[in-house]
């Protein structure tokens, strides 16, 4: 049984009240217009990556107009307009298209190509940093404010690239860089959520709902240091970072459950080592270990980290480790280290509205969120 039917149930009720998203005409524009209370972007505001060219130039290129004005504006009101466009807007814009499903999928393929062409690249993916990208894109949401989120795609603007939480990073944006330039006319946003989609499910993890509907934003949106989890702290500081998402514990647990994957950097966070003996593919062998192995504290000259004493090849951090200590994290660790199955299913809906933090229901290009193939499964409809 998931432990997600609840609120996944809560969401269907709302998106059934949600109104389907069409294209607005220009003269319905003005009525949608949304303030902000920040100012507009700076001038010499910086780019994480060359994308900086594409939503600058052409004199304002990405006014692209017909559709989804946002203004941005000071609480003078002197300053305004500026826009930006989705995927589905640019694309119609730039190459008189509306990018389908199909062209989205194609996007997808291109994604799962590249995170397989990673040579001697840490464990021969890049399947892993590119979860985290669109993690750190999306986790930077605040319900109160309603800022951060994968809207913008904020984090290719300095100071936000340059934040330490996203140290390393610059290696997914770059190689999603190769991405846009085949296929312009997706939004960053959207770009970056969906290599989170195909990193995921070519991992062998859970199929991933998700939608395109996301739109580039300007540096004044760039959301302030911090937002984003600090791994030498306990329970109380997950809860006050997820909470402010607007997650819940067994949330917090399930998505937690990434760490099946990947590794810690000395270079990017200072932590060293993967959490698992399978770092490229998605198990709850991550919960399994937790309970199973006895962890102990590793001794270095690093940040505190803890080594499974049998083997001192794995590692956890102190906010993974918590997950087993806080009677609340525990009940829901346990229940995914006991059943692959139930963590999938509430893996996959806790990821999917992750990815979705931030985005004004408006936006979305369809109602219903899609389901990408895999390649595998493509390759097994060609047979
Ligand atoms: C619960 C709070 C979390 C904390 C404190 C945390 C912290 C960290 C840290 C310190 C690293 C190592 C970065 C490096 O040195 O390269 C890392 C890596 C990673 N994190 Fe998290 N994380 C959290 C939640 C998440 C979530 C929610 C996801 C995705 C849904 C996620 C996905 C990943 C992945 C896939 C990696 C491996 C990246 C790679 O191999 O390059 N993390 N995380």
């Amino acid at each position: 049984m998931s432990f997600s039917f609840l609120r996944a149930s809560a969401r269907r009720t709302a998106l059934a009240a949600a109104p389907r998203r069409v294209a607005q005409p220009s003269a319905t524009v003005k009525s949608a217009f949304r303030r902000f209370s920040t100012p507009p972007p700076a001038p010499e505001a910086k780019a994480g990556g060359s994308s900086n060219a594409l939503l600058y130039g052409a004199g304002g290129a990405v006014v692209l107009g017909a559709i989804g004005y946002w203004v941005f504006a000071s609480d003078s009101g002197k300053e305004a307009a500026t826009a930006a466009a989705s995927g589905i807007q640019s694309g119609k814009a730039k190459l008189n298209i509306t990018p389908t499903k199909d062209d989205y999928q194609k996007v997808y393929n291109k994604i799962a190509e590249l995170v397989q062409d990673a040579g001697d690249y840490d464990d021969g993916s890049y399947g892993p940093v590119l979860l985290r990208l669109a993690w750190h894109s999306s986790g930077t949401y605040d319900k109160e404010t309603k800022t951060g989120g994968s809207n913008y795609a904020t984090m290719r603007f300095q100071p936000e690239s340059l934040h330490g939480a996203n140290a390393g990073l610059n290696i997914a944006r770059d190689l999603m860089e190769k991405v846009k330039s085949e296929f312009s006319w997706i939004s960053y946003g959207d770009l970056w959520t969906l290599a989170g989609v195909a990193a995921i499910q070519e991992m062998a993890g859970p199929k991933i709902p998700w939608r395109p509907g996301r739109i580039d934003g300007f540096a004044a949106s760039a959301t302030p240091d911090g937002r984003l989890p600090d791994a030498t702290q306990g329970a109380d500081h997950l809860r006050n970072i997820f909470y402010r998402m607007g997650f819940n514990d067994q949330e917090i647990v399930a998505l937690s459950g990434a760490h099946a994957l990947g590794r810690c950097h000395t270079d990017r966070s200072g932590f060293e080592g993967p959490w698992t003996f399978s770092p490229i593919t998605l198990t709850n062998d991550y919960f399994k270990l937790l309970f199973d192995e006895k962890w102990v504290w590793k001794k270095w000259s690093g940040p505190k980290q803890l080594e499974d004493k049998k083997t001192r090849s794995l590692m956890m951090l102190p906010t993974d480790y918590v997950l087993i200590q806080d009677k609340s994290f525990k009940k829901f660790a346990k229940a995914y280290a006991n059943d692959q199955d139930v963590f999938f299913k509430d893996f996959s809906a806790a990821v999917s509205r992750l990815f979705e933090l931030g985005v004004p229901e408006s936006q979305w290009a369809t109602y219903e969120p899609w389901t990408m193939k895999t390649i595998d499964e493509q390759a097994e409809e060609k047979k």
